[in-house]
């Protein structure tokens, strides 16, 4: 693949992608396999939006994932599995091995009726088998849809619905640190109401007890004995659906993200290679998880495109104890670490002992990615963690994205703490401020957008396309609009300060504060809430709940659970609120809209400076929710 080795080819390369970009994008698809070249290399309008890359041309992804490293590299290891129970065996998959089970597995698919096009709902545990169900429907065409374990019942068959999902693979449990997650149950919950599921195939994990339905669910384990393991890939166009992820947004219900498959896979490989430095013999652990796009792009299809080991964790970075990532680092040889700003600070909040105690020599390039990393974490990454030796590459991108867009290249863009430095080659960031004008020039701050396409961005919101073009593409004519705040410094470095609209970013995790706002207002006895962020020391952000509940229990503790309960139902564990103030009122404008500014100021212990707050309909509840927010 193309490195960049020095900070003047970049420059070099950066202006021809920006310049040539077609010719720059055809030379680094080169390096990949496809059945058919493309006839036209791009073609694209932002109004639509409508975007085609590498069109007229024919791939499967996991030829280039699997069969292509099989004669030189088919002993390499292409996954290594470590447990959340540091006393298990460690599993390593060779290529040879992950193509045979992928091959078996994509068999089940199809002797279970799916073909190339149906969408398929994946909901497992951090486990190899994640990895095979997934490239699994790639071999065969189908649309994967990862669902985290950490949804609701509800959200999960939100999910289906959206997408007509055919099939579920599932397991019957998860472990992730002390906790044990009943997927089979959820799912079984979520399926009550999925018209569309035919069948689900359960793998074996936690040995919890689970409820088999007749004609519908299938073990995977029996499921693999029967098919055999020569499972020619379906051939698929570059513009045919790799995958839906959901993610969340400002208003309504999440979206259904689509990447498509030839430029999905050349910018995931391309960005994986380059940004890391990824070298021949290296392991590579990134500690996200494959709910995520993280995980899509940087455990999964970026290493296995490129013939890397990745390094999948079923475990959390401080269970059974606080060295227990290191521990993970030290034990399987860690070359790239890639992690996220809530691991790094949960991880100091333990202070240095646990990672002073381990060895780390194995770590040569550091990343960070989800949320702006502040400049204690960075600072404590660099010294404590890469011993002042490693780069750290602090990566910004979306769901959206597909992959890396901003970042340093490892070892060669100069870095500094908590700015995402430049764009990649092939990206071409703008800032605007409110009405739309391009700001011009460094030293200026405003809303981050991007002015041309890149392969690996997205191409449409599932089963509706208007929602896409009004998402991304309306904001600002002719731009694809980020929903990020952006500084960009004296020397042309940008700096991510944050969402602009109402997503809350707890953990490096998305969250629209309109989705749990309508959770929070499900609940019996609520009147109306209003959800915002506010500054959290480990999780970047946490969610702040003001709620109208006029006849709380006699407990408040107890109806702030029976919230807590609530939002847990509809969406998942992940949306709790932090913080809930029932309060009498909500600061509204006459016109009756609510003013989060003031909510965002109050959450934030701010209230010096409120702005006028004359225009509002009722000026003393301003009053009341500080009063009361002290006392939280
Ligand atoms: O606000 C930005 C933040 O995460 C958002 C994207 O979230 P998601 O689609 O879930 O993808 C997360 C993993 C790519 C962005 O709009 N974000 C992501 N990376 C960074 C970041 N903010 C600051 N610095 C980053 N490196």
């Amino acid at each position: 693949m193309m490195q960049i080795n020095s900070f003047d080819e970049y420059q070099k390369t950066y202006k021809l992608s920006v310049e040539q970009p077609e010719e720059f994008w055809s030379g680094i698809a080169s390096t990949f396999k496809w059945r058919k070249k493309w006839d036209k290399v791009l073609s694209w309008n932002f109004s639509e939006p409508n975007v085609k890359w590498f069109e007229g041309a024919k791939l499967n992804i996991t030829e280039n994932c699997l069969d292509r490293h099989l004669a030189e590299n088919g002993d390499k290891p292409a996954i290594i599995w470590e447990s959340n129970d540091p006393e298990k065996d460690s599993i390593t998959l060779t290529y040879k091995i992950l193509h045979e089970q992928v091959c078996r597995f994509a068999n089940v698919l199809k002797k279970n009726q799916v073909k190339k096009g149906d969408r398929v709902c994946i909901y497992m545990p951090m486990v190899p088998e994640l990895a095979v169900a997934v490239l699994a429907c790639a071999r065969i065409g189908a649309v994967h849809s990862v669902v985290f374990g950490g949804f609701s019942a509800k959200s999960i068959a939100d999910r289906i619905n959206d997408a007509s999902c055919k099939l579920v693979i599932t397991a019957d449990g998860a472990y992730r640190g002390a906790k044990q997650i009943q997927l089979k149950e959820v799912i079984d919950d979520a399926l009550i109401g999925c018209p569309s599921v035919e069948k689900v195939i359960v793998l074996t994990h936690t040995r919890t007890p689970v409820s088999m339905l007749k004609g519908r669910d299938l073990w995977f384990e029996d499921e693999i004995k029967l098919v055999d393991t020569d499972c020619p890939a379906q051939e698929m166009d570059a513009e045919d659906m790799l995958f839906i992820l959901y993610t969340s947004g400002s208003t309504g219900k999440p979206k259904g993200v689509v990447h498509t498959v030839g430029g999905y896979m050349v910018y995931a490989g391309y960005t994986f290679s380059n940004v890391f430095n990824y070298q021949p013999e290296e392991v590579f652990f990134c500690t996200a998880d494959i709910g995520w796009i993280t995980g899509h792009s940087y455990i999964v299809y970026g290493p296995l495109s490129q013939g890397a080991t990745t390094l999948m964790f079923e475990g959390v970075p401080t269970y059974p104890t606080p060295a227990r990532l290191w521990e993970v680092v030290d034990k399987h040889k860690v070359n790239i670490l890639y992690t996220a700003p809530t691991a790094i600070r949960s991880l100091m909040g333990f202070g240095d002992e646990p990672v002073d105690g381990a060895d780390l020599s194995s770590l040569r390039v550091l990343g960070s990615v989800g949320e702006p990393i502040n400049e204690e974490a960075w600072h404590w990454f660099d010294e404590h963690v890469g011993k002042k030796k490693c780069p750290i590459v602090d990566t910004w991108w979306q769901t959206e994205t597909g992959g890396l867009m901003i970042s340093p290249i490892a070892f060669v863009t100069p870095t500094k703490p908590s700015y995402a430095t430049l764009p990649l080659p092939g990206v071409q960031p703008v800032l605007v401020d409110e009405q739309g004008n391009v700001i011009e020039g460094n030293g200026v701050s405003g809303n981050l957008c991007i002015k041309f396409p890149w392969p690996g961005m997205l191409r449409t919101t599932y089963g509706d396309h208007q929602r896409c073009k009004l998402t991304y593409f309306s904001t600002y004519e002719n731009l694809y609009f980020t929903g990020d705040g952006c500084l960009r410094d004296e020397d042309g470095y940008y700096r991510i300060t944050g969402r602009v609209d109402d997503v809350i970013n707890v953990s490096g995790h998305r969250i629209g504060t309109a989705e749990v706002e309508n959770a929070i207002n499900m609940h019996a006895g609520v009147v109306e809430s209003a959800v915002v962020g506010y500054p959290h020391e480990v999780k970047g952000q946490g969610i702040y709940a003001f709620v109208i509940f006029p006849n709380p229990h006699s407990d408040a503790d107890l109806s702030r659970k029976d919230i807590l309960q609530t939002v847990t139902r509809v969406i998942g564990a992940i949306a709790k609120p932090d913080k809930i103030l029932f309060v009498s009122g909500l600061p509204k404008t006459r016109s009756g809209k609510i003013m989060r500014r003031i909510l965002r100021k109050i959450a934030e212990g701010d209230i010096s400076n409120l702005g006028d707050i004359s225009t509002l309909q009722d000026p003393a509840v301003v009053e009341e929710i500080i009063e009361k927010a002290k006392q939280v």
